[in-house]
């Protein structure tokens, strides 16, 4: 029905569609240290899902059983956006792929091969002939599982046009949906990269097929590439949010979304709520640790900061001296909502929200009522405040680490000793168990005396190597409520003691 609302409209403006294809959680999740736990990715998609993307790539199933089970929990979680799985043109990996989508309301594969010379030549050892026919095999065998397959013929943007348009009508004629002409390597210019599209739609049958743009960051140009992409025929793009994403990152969801809305003139459209990006960003940057660089565009801390004297008297006089695009547009409301102690619930839920936090009404109304003590001696509440009211800054937090000594290793006893200061009073414990963090975290439960389950526990490496440091995501249960901590530390016991705190931290009073 939403879908049939939409095309009336577009039809009756005369304004043509670009499909939003969000990779946050395939591409993106593939950076080193970004990885989410199944929890963190269905609040991702969930907040993909009201962002209004059409399309959520979830993962790429084959490659863990982690990936597997969040597409599965996703698809039940999520129910407009079409949820779509990565394969290579391996049978296998289409099996696991399509029944990793068994519960997706609208599902996809999302199936390809590298098609560039390099590719062919060092990755396949193949030749030409036999890629396309790899290619067919894979459309067809993934059509007998879904209707929608969509091809990407990887590195697509250094494969030559006339080889690529045999691969994609060979594609098409076996039953894709969609074709994605990823510039993997983010090599191409864009007027090169919007020819090799115009190449495309003037040389191949599509039939009711339509063309994808997926364009990597490696020379700064993905969002220039995707954009002249659509100009010349493309009408579906690939982005991820604060383009996250293999080595300098995708095409950035808010830039191409804002590009497009901003040139109304050039007539397309997206069905994204832009008044929830800026949202979607911090979610996206706070669950993954992965800061967004001040000045980046639409959904860095200075992109709407005017900070010169001529900007300022400009802007004064007439916003639209120096602004392109309203910062409410997309989400930014920063002036509007001052934090005082006359604001209300709705104001610091609203504040809350463009942080990325959201809370139920019980714990909206504990944290208020902290607000509102605050906002008696504080005249200047800052966003940071208000993180800490909510238990993100770890400073300000009730029970904090002295020490902690452990004793483990092979032939030895796991024993911790742990000095924790709660509330300013120094209490001391040791424990023993089955493994350093077992005996350390009997310890700290030694001295707070609470009934506490940890129901996950994730400890993942950010980069590689001895010295490496280690994330540490942990879910615990009190008193049938989910708590969530998270630390870094070179030190994993240490990191995961820290992280049990930090959740515990979340509910002791
Ligand atoms: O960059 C790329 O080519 C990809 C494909 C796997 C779609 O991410
Ligand atoms: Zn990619």
């Amino acid at each position: 029905m939403r879908e049939v609302f939409l095309f009336i409209t577009l039809i009756a403006n005369n304004v043509e569609r670009v499909y939003i294809f969000d990779t946050t959680l395939r591409d993106g999740e593939q950076v080193p240290g970004c990885q989410l736990n199944t929890i963190e990715k269905i609040e991702v998609a969930k907040a993909l899902e009201m962002l209004g993307v059409d399309v959520i790539e979830a993962g790429f199933p084959i490659s863990s059983p982690g990936d597997f089970n969040s597409i599965i929990e996703i698809s039940k979680a999520v129910t407009w956006p079409v949820i779509c799985a990565l394969t290579r043109a391996v049978e296998k990996d289409i099996e696991v792929a399509a029944e990793s989508l068994k519960y997706a309301k609208r599902k996809r594969i999302h199936t390809g091969i590298g098609t560039s010379d390099p590719h062919i030549k060092y990755k396949f050892n193949s030749n030409r002939e036999e890629i396309i026919e790899r290619a067919i095999k894979a459309v067809t065998y993934a059509r007998n599982f879904v209707d929608d397959v969509e091809f990407y013929a990887e590195d697509a943007g250094r494969t030559e046009n006339e080889y690529l348009a045999r691969v994609v009508q060979a594609v098409v004629n076996a039953g894709a949906t969609v074709v994605n002409i990823p510039d993997t390597t983010g090599y191409c210019f864009p007027h090169e990269y919007g020819a090799k599209i115009k190449y495309l739609v003037d040389n191949v049958d599509l039939k009711n097929a339509i063309l994808s743009t997926h364009c990597h960051q490696d020379l700064g140009m993905a969002t220039a590439n995707s954009i002249s992409g659509v100009i010349n025929g493309a009408r579906q793009v690939e982005v991820t949010i604060n383009g996250i994403g293999e080595r300098a990152g995708n095409s950035a969801l808010e830039e191409v979304v804002m590009a497009l809305k901003s040139h109304k003139n050039l007539g397309y459209e997206t069905n994204i709520n832009t008044a929830k990006i800026y949202s979607t960003s911090r979610l996206v940057s706070s669950l993954m640790n992965m800061p967004i660089q001040p000045n980046k565009a639409i959904v860095g801390r200075n992109a709407f900061a005017h900070s010169s004297g001529i900007h300022q008297d400009g802007v004064l006089k007439n916003v639209q001296t120096y602004e392109i695009i309203d910062p409410k547009d997309v989400g930014i409301d920063d002036n509007s909502i001052i934090l005082t102690a006359r604001s209300g619930r709705a104001a610091l839920k609203s504040r809350l929200s463009l942080l990325g936090v959201r809370l139920e009404d019980e714990e909206l109304d504990k944290v208020y009522e902290k607000f509102l003590i605050l906002a008696d001696k504080k005249k200047d509440i800052k966003d940071e405040d208000i993180l800490m009211l909510v238990g993100k800054e770890s400073k300000k937090s009730r029970i904090k680490i002295d020490y902690l000594q452990v004793t483990s290793g092979i032939g030895l006893r796991n024993v911790a000793s742990i000095g924790l200061d709660i509330a300013g009073e120094h209490f001391e414990a040791t424990g023993s168990g089955n493994g350093p963090v077992d005996a350390a975290i009997k310890a700290v439960k030694d001295i707070i005396r609470r009934e506490i389950v940890i129901e996950e526990f994730l400890i993942q490496a950010i980069n590689r190597g001895s010295d490496d440091v280690g994330k540490v995501h942990m879910q615990v249960e009190h008193e049938g409520s989910l708590y969530y901590g998270f630390s870094a530390n070179t030190d994993i016991v240490s990191a995961s003691v820290e992280a049990f705190v930090d959740a515990v931290n979340k509910f002791v009073e």
